[in-house]
């Protein structure tokens, strides 16, 4: 919601390389068990796993800094993070020219995840231009970040963007968030790199927010998300589950085929006392939900911190104190909070402006010159200090075949007939019809010509 810049995900290395000069499969002590996808929910090993987070921005929207390379500031935060009870941080941007490894190992030890929004301001979708913005510079820069951090056990998950559609008319970008997320999530298996779950944070709009979740869960399965997040500042304390209409959200996405959290939270018009911590983490909502990210750990302009940094220093505030509370006396569901063991996609949407302007399921094929990064990898990246890329690189020119993210396909296939597939004979039914109607048509006008003559 306060932040204009879309997501980065982050991945530890560790355990392995822990022990030296041990046969290097043994030893695992310090490593986390890496969080996986089964139907709507989070497992860690056999067990549900809630996200219980903060989203984690140490001065605000708007500076930019990367937490997660000042090991530092990184490692006196953790000790308040253990203490508040959380499992996971979620970092706005990471510098992808620096070092993550002390950080992310840190956090590893104290069994803290990172939901990482892979984006930064420079390098992103802009809902103004998402044809123009969607190019190869910036996959290379999403993707180098992707190959840094999906190494880490505990990223827990990518955010292949956040909020690039904040009204009705700006879900026209919507399919290249999509392929974006598609291209990751192929980038990932082509790449060999762990499977880390990848999915978009979306803003807090009324009139798409289903349209949207239901567009990133439909289509073939290399297009789908693995999971769908949005924010959420309605529950304003004192509240209620149904007082607030979270029980109405709940009944709107259940059904839903993928996990669902909240990616912000923490309304702060009143006084703070996360009451909607204790319906959250029940059975009222964890059939459909796993959990999510309150907005936000330090006091920024916007007022919604929980503590104040002061270099070295970190003084807790009372929203602190009422959100540690919170999470002390709510645990998780016992058992796996009901929820859908099948999982799966769902219909797209139909178009409906101006609160949704999608014609229909149709993607942009990867950027050419990108689907060499498949092969390559993506190489350095260029950090904070880069050019950027909203106006660099080529942009995608064709429409990508459904299934062209998989892995058996060529990642990039695209149904134009100057494709190489498409001359090997795999271009849709409709392309390789044309000429036969043509002349079937020039027949037919022939006949009937011939008949005018003959009467
Ligand atoms: C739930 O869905 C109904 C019907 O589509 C819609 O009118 C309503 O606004 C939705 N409620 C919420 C809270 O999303
Ligand atoms: C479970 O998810 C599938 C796929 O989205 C859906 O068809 C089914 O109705 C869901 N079941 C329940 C009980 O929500």
């Amino acid at each position: 919601m306060k932040v204009t810049v879309a997501s980065v995900a982050t991945t530890l290395a560790l355990g392995v390389s822990t022990v030296l000069g041990a046969p290097s499969t043994i030893e695992t002590r310090d490593s986390v068990t890496p969080v996986t996808v089964k139907g709507n929910a989070f497992f860690k090993g056999n067990e549900r796993f809630y996200i219980r987070g903060v989203d984690y921005q140490p001065g605000g929207s708007s500076k930019l800094a990367d937490p997660i390379a000042d090991s530092d500031g990184c490692k006196r935060d953790i000790k308040k993070f253990k203490d508040l009870g959380l499992n996971t941080v979620r970092v706005y941007s990471v510098d992808n020219s620096k070092n993550h490894d002390e950080c992310m190992k840190a956090l590893a030890e104290a069994g803290i995840y990172l939901v990482l929004d892979v984006n930064t301001p420079k390098y992103a979708l802009n809902r103004a231009k998402p044809k123009e913005s969607y190019n190869d510079v910036y996959l290379q820069y999403i993707f180098a970040t992707v190959e840094m951090f999906a190494k880490y056990d505990n990223t827990l998950a990518f955010f292949s963007g956040n909020e690039v559609i904040n009204n009705g008319p700006s879900s026209a970008a919507a399919p290249y968030v999509k392929a974006v997320t598609r291209d990751i999530r192929s980038f990932l298996r082509a790449r060999k790199l762990r499977h880390v779950p990848v999915g978009y944070s979306a803003a807090d709009i009324n009139t798409n927010r289903l349209e949207m979740a239901q567009y990133m869960n439909c289509g073939t399965d290399d297009e789908r998300s693995d999971f769908f997040a949005f924010n959420d500042y309605s529950w304003c304390d004192p509240s209620s589950f149904s007082t607030s209409g979270w029980d109405q959200k709940v009944k709107n996405f259940t059904g839903y085929g993928i996990p669902l959290f909240l990616s912000e939270y923490g309304c702060n018009t009143n006084t703070r006392k996360f009451q909607e911590v204790e319906s959250l983490y029940s059975t009222d909502m964890t059939g459909v939900y796993s959990g999510g990210l309150v907005y936000e750990y330090s006091q920024e302009s916007s007022h919604y911190g929980l503590v104040k940094v002061n270099d070295k220093n970190v003084k807790e505030l009372p929203d602190y104190d009422a959100l540690k509370t919170a999470f002390s006396k709510t645990s998780n569901p016992k058992g796996d909070g009901e929820y859908n063991h099948t999982g799966g996609a769902n219909p797209c949407p139909a178009k409906s402006k101006p609160n949704w302007d999608v014609d229909n399921d149709a993607l942009p094929a990867m950027p050419s010159p990108a689907k060499k990064y498949l092969k390559e990898g993506a190489g350095k990246g260029d950090g904070f200090g880069g050019d950027g890329s909203m106006d660099a690189g080529t942009p995608s020119t064709e429409t990508a075949k459904p299934g062209s993210g998989s892995v058996t396909g060529t990642a990039g296939d695209v149904t134009s007939t100057s494709s190489k597939n498409a001359a090997a004979g795999l271009q849709p039914p409709q392309l390789s019809m044309a000429p036969i109607v043509v002349s079937l048509v020039t027949g037919l006008s022939t006949l009937f010509g011939a008949g005018l003559v003959l009467l």
